[in-house]
């Protein structure tokens, strides 16, 4: 693939975990809405759940997510507080509507809480929530926060899926990134969560990551396959310093170029297939037998703020700072600083701080630009049936996209949408002709490979 292509379709746009993407969310959307959102949700609704635990117990440079190095334990034990009166209120509100099936902890590293306060919070989801039978259990870990204690914890309450973060398994990589972890450590943490009973076992791996090469990235694949893991993410490093300012402790210099990060990229999908695993959507690999692989086939993959998941849930509620929720109304955000979102749960159980109520033509794009995203193509009719005369702006950029496309990366063949083979590491590009609020906000993004 030249130079040239590469780099013609590698701005900077959003990667499409929602649409409208986050930066368009508004103050507009509040506690009050949120809270008749939650009232017209049916009896029998299907929800997922997501707590976010914004602290680790140590800073990578490279990292994107919302989270904070505490020293002490104080601190989570105060935002824990909160946390709980977040999902006491919430559940008042449902007063009983709803079955969970999916429960997810993310942060941050919510390995660190202790194995009495996982416990506690995993009480008091299943005083107030009715869990579905075979609702699926998962949770972040850093390899660096686990001892036997935790691992057990995480059994009594009935995790079924843990997600490690590798990143990279170089010493200059790691250096680099301030993210010191061996082999032998994640090794250890994978066999002890199977040992115990978890039953789906995720790694991350980053590229584009300061001083990785083709051969340093291969060579943390061929460790990682050796941990035979059930899914497997591999993402683009995402150089947002501007947004997190830690990330200027990363030399700049050292970092690969885009024609580097989408080399690295291809190679590394290309080891991982040739071990089996079946390639999903932008960034993942699943075993063929597992749940995210056999959705993917069917069609039945969905995106959403953790990434691709099987789960179809009614509602995603989300709890804890910086949380983001999505109703059949629309999304909304939980407020990012964690005093103030303490503050606002604390006194009147909620902190919403904005979001977005979806327009008739916002559920059409968001429906297109999904299915790009899991499938890489969307079908026309399909488009027609479920939206009706809501879709004919669409249907007609669809037509235009494909008549400026140059470089030949679409195509509407049999009455559908395509990204044909060539055009797929550019997928974020091709979703965002369809995202209208693209040229309104002023926000930035990371690259698009
Ligand atoms: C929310 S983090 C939590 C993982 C856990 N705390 C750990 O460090 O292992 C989940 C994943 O996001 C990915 N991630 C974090 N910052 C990123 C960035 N700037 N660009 C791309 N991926 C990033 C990493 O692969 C990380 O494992
Ligand atoms: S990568 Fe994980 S451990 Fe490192 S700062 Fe981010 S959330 Fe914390």
């Amino acid at each position: 693939m030249s130079v040239e292509l590469v780099e013609r379709h590698t701005k900077p746009v959003p990667r499409y975990t929602s649409y409208p993407t986050a930066p368009h969310f508004h103050a507009g959307i509040d506690n009050t809405a949120y809270w008749a959102w939650l009232e017209q949700l049916a009896p029998n609704a299907a929800l997922s759940l997501y707590i976010h635990i914004p602290y680790c117990d140590r800073l990578c440079w490279f990292c994107g997510c919302h989270t904070k190095q505490v020293k002490r334990y104080d601190p989570i034990t105060t935002y824990l507080r909160a946390l709980h009166a977040e999902i006491r209120a919430v559940a008042d509100r449902l007063e009983g509507r709803g079955r969970v099936v999916a429960l997810h902890l993310g942060g941050g590293s919510p390995s660190m809480l202790t194995p009495a306060d996982f416990q506690l919070l995993n009480d008091l989801l299943r005083e107030r929530f009715t869990f579905a039978e075979d609702a699926e259990i998962s949770i972040e870990i850093d390899p660096n926060d686990m001892d036997a204690a935790r691992y057990d914890a995480l059994a009594a309450i009935g995790i079924t899926r843990a997600s490690l973060g590798v990143q990279d398994f170089d010493h200059k990589v790691q250096a680099a990134i301030n993210r010191l972890q061996t082999f032998e450590q994640t090794k250890e943490v994978v066999d002890a969560m199977r040992v115990r009973g978890v039953r789906s076992v995720n790694l991350d791996v980053l590229y584009g990551l300061p001083h990785q090469t083709i051969a340093t990235v291969l060579d943390t694949i061929e460790k990682v396959l050796l941990l035979a893991p059930d899914r497997l993410a591999l993402f683009g490093y995402a150089h947002v310093p501007w947004m997190k300012t830690h990330q200027r402790m990363i030399d700049e210099a050292a970092l690969p170029s885009v024609q580097s990060r989408f080399e690295q990229a291809r190679a590394a999908a290309v080891r991982i297939a040739a071990a089996g695993y079946d390639a999903i959507g932008i960034d993942h690999f699943a075993r063929p037998d597992d749940r995210l692989a056999k959705a993917a086939r069917e069609g039945l993959l969905r995106r959403n703020f953790q990434g691709y998941t099987c789960d179809a849930p009614d509602a995603l509620l989300g709890f804890g700072a910086s949380a983001i929720g999505q109703l059949p109304q629309g999304y909304i955000q939980n407020t990012v600083a964690t005093a103030e979102y303490q503050r606002q749960t604390t006194s009147n159980g909620t902190a919403i701080a904005r979001g977005i109520e979806l327009t008739g033509d916002d559920r059409v794009r968001a429906y297109v630009i999904e299915r790009l995203m899991c499938d890489f193509s969307v079908s026309r009719k399909k488009l027609q049936e479920l939206f009706g005369p809501a879709a004919a702006a669409v249907l007609e950029e669809m037509h235009l996209a494909v008549a400026h496309d140059a470089d030949g990366l679409t195509e509407i063949r049999d009455d559908t949408f395509h990204i044909r083979e060539e055009g797929r590491p550019f997928v974020r590009s091709i979703a965002a002709a369809f995202d209208k609020y693209l040229a309104v906000g002023g926000a930035r993004y990371s690259l698009a490979v």
